[in-house]
């Protein structure tokens, strides 16, 4: 079960890895939002962020932090995000929030990427979440027969939206133990924006704010 505490914990932990004058790139969902409540007590020190999602976007412009471009802003040196789960070589799935295209953009475009989770995120093996993949919506039925010859059972979140203007399958009964090469598959499946595995590009710090 989520935990409310592990998430605060994990929040503040990442502000470690934050330095003065950083663009910081952001990611989406509710314990970002308690990293965000952390940066804004030190958005004097940090230059700017980039934003995952327009749900990110407006907490930090609410927090007085401003957001730029990804295109502006160059590389990034650090890139903070929650996960749905996270297996032992760091491997995530993400997309619970809907945010995981430009959540894999900005993670890609990032030297260090650290990942903040309460402890009941950690699996030995990822697919219990459902694995989450947007499409562009004209694919979606095709997409999704291709999901089923991989093995899962997709299942249309109905009556969401992505920021990019796409729908989001969810696969469930994924029993997902070569994330690398899963996530090659689907990204080549015709009319798939993303898949939400982070395995390739995946995380380099999992902070899971155990408690003291
Ligand atoms: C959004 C995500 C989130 O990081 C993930 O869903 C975890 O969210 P939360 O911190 O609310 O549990 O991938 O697309």
């Amino acid at each position: 079960m989520a935990n409310e505490g592990g998430k605060r914990r994990a929040a503040r932990a990442a502000m470690r890895y934050v330095e003065p004058g950083m663009i910081v790139g952001v990611g989406t969902g509710s314990t970002v939002a308690y990293f965000i409540d952390a940066l804004a007590e030190r958005r004097g020190d940090i230059e700017a962020a980039v934003s995952s999602s327009e749900q990110s976007t407006r907490l930090l412009k609410a927090r007085g932090i401003d957001v730029i471009d990804l295109n502006a802003s160059g590389e990034l040196a650090l890139y903070v995000d929650g996960a749905d789960e996270c297996d032992p070589q760091r491997c995530l799935i993400k997309g619970g929030g809907a945010a995981l295209t430009r959540e894999k953009i900005i993670a890609a475009a990032s030297r260090q990427f650290v990942c903040i989770i309460d402890p009941s995120k950690r699996v030995d093996v990822l697919g219990k979440f459902p694995l989450p993949v947007e499409v562009i919506p004209m694919a979606r039925s095709h997409v999704a027969r291709q999901l089923v010859l991989l093995g899962g059972q997709p299942v249309w979140r109905d009556g969401v939206t992505t920021d990019n203007g796409n729908w989001i399958l969810d696969v469930h009964n994924l029993r997902i133990t070569d994330p690398v090469t899963l996530e090659s598959a689907i990204n080549q499946i015709v009319g798939v924006v993303t898949v939400g595995l982070f395995a390739a590009r995946r995380a380099d710090v999992v902070l899971t704010g155990e408690e003291p």
